[in-house]
């Protein structure tokens, strides 16, 4: 369908948010590839410049905006090259109003659900000169077999399922991704079969609520399900998931950490605050007491298990004691590591009309407090580690280390630096840990 022999261009994609927006872009990059373009390795210059939007947090707003006015720039000294917005800040029409508007020089914008009409759009928008636009509110199905280009040969995500059905009321991921829609497991397996062929040996399955996989779709494969049927296939040695609700999380999911030697000992579980009664305002639908219990459950089946989390501080009409709560969930749920966030207010969702904001000041100064607490766990966590002999995918050179060193993670998805050929990526070693510090580990090669 996308095939053309003839170099077209080059491309460049920015991708802000999280892993979901990272895997459309590979999707993005698949699609182009496949039509002749070739990734190029700066903006500037490019003939298709490709922004991926997230619209979790406000901030992400501004910055979009201020890339636009560089764009604008950078247009002026190459007018034919195309700018194109995609991601979650494009499901708002306030958003793709303003860009319309003011924003002339974005020649293509296209929606969460409209990723497979990109190369379709590219072409009219160079045939006929127009702007493209494509935006869906909401999709049957999940278009089966595009192309995608893998950042890692050795690792890949798997998407199983879009959007969600939860409503948490600080959240416009439900208003940006639509309603829940999995994918057939049918569809899944081959998928990762066909990575492993490829070379392929660690996955992660990737949706809003991977524990509610299935559910709204009525298929006879729950999540566990299909993690069991995911071990069975030869070549892949590691799955990983996220992200998980604890409101879904299933005594079936909990076994498979006990039963499967391929899932990774590792579980990504938002708890959002320790306060029983905020949780409530945020329709998480659990309390700060099943919440541990969840944890306790998973420990004893996998006593290795790390366990990370997000949490948002300053939700609207968070109490001293609410945050206390929260002190006090991190020391008894001791987490691994922890993405904190300062509550941020979202147009459409219904917190964002709760009168009783917290001052920003007062966030910052509990923000600290949290971040501080969290990390001293993180250390202590670490320090366990040292002396340990652990297996790594290795990755490749690391960020920190520079020639000669390498990075990968640990099955509890610690990252590791050690002295290694680069040569090795994509193998699996043993590394001994000698030294841990809040944040990543050191070792050596055994
Ligand atoms: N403000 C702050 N954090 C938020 N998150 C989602 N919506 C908001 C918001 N309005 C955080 C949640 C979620 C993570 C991906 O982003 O903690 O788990
Ligand atoms: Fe947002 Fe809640 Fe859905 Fe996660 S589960 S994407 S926080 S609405």
């Amino acid at each position: 369908m996308y095939s053309d022999s003839r170099k077209r261009g080059t491309y460049f994609i920015q991708t802000f948010g999280c892993q979901m927006n990272e895997r459309d872009s590979e999707t993005i990059a698949g699609m182009l590839e496949d039509d002749g373009y070739v990734k190029a390795e700066e903006r500037d210059g490019s003939d298709v410049i490709i922004i991926n939007t997230c619209s979790v947090r406000e901030n992400a707003d501004n910055r979009f905006f201020g890339q636009l006015g560089v764009i604008k720039k950078i247009k002026e000294k190459n007018p034919d090259s195309i700018v194109a917005v995609c991601g979650c800040m494009m499901q708002q029409k306030r958003v793709t109003d303003i860009i319309k508007d003011k924003y002339s020089w974005v020649d293509i914008i296209f929606g969460t659900m409209n990723i497979d009409e990109f190369p379709s759009l590219l072409r009219e928008r160079r045939e006929l000169g127009q702007h493209e636009y494509a935006v869906a509110d909401s999709i049957d199905h999940i278009t089966e077999g595009l192309p995608s280009r893998r950042k890692f040969k050795f690792k890949s995500f798997v998407n199983i399922m879009n959007g969600c059905n939860n409503f948490c009321t600080y959240c416009i991921v439900p208003y940006t991704r639509g309603r829940e829609k999995s994918r057939p497991p049918e569809a899944i397996i081959a998928e990762i079969k066909r990575l492993a062929d490829d070379g392929v040996k660690e996955i992660t399955l990737l949706g809003q609520n991977v524990n509610s996989y299935g559910k709204a779709d009525g298929f006879d494969s729950d999540f566990a399900d299909l993690l069991y049927r995911i071990e069975d296939i030869d070549g892949i040695e590691r799955v990983r998931f996220m992200t998980s609700h604890p409101k879904d999380c299933s005594d079936d999911l909990i076994k498979t950490f006990g039963r499967l030697d391929k899932l990774c000992p590792h579980i990504h579980l938002p708890v959002q605050s320790g306060s029983s009664r905020l949780l409530k305002k945020m329709n998480r639908r659990y309390t700060k007491e099943k919440y541990l219990e969840l944890l306790a459950k998973l420990r004893d089946v996998r006593s290795d298990i790390a366990v990370t989390t997000d949490i948002i501080v300053g939700f609207p009409g968070e109490t001293d004691e609410d945050f206390e709560e929260t002190m006090d969930l991190v020391q008894k749920a001791r987490f691994d590591s922890a993405f904190t966030f300062l509550y941020s207010k979202r147009e459409g969702t219904p917190a964002a009309e709760y009168e009783d904001q917290v001052p920003d000041e007062l966030k910052h100064a509990r923000f600290n407090r949290l971040v501080d607490a969290i990390n001293a766990i993180s250390a202590e966590k670490n320090a366990a580690y040292e002396g340990r002999v652990e297996k790594i995918l290795i990755e490749g050179r690391s960020a920190r280390g520079g020639e000669g060193t390498c990075s990968g993670r640990t099955g509890t998805f610690k990252l590791v630096n050690f002295k290694c050929d680069e040569s090795r990526a994509g193998q699996m070693a043993d590394v001994k840990i000698t030294d841990a510090g809040t944040f990543s580990l050191f070792g050596e090669l055994v």
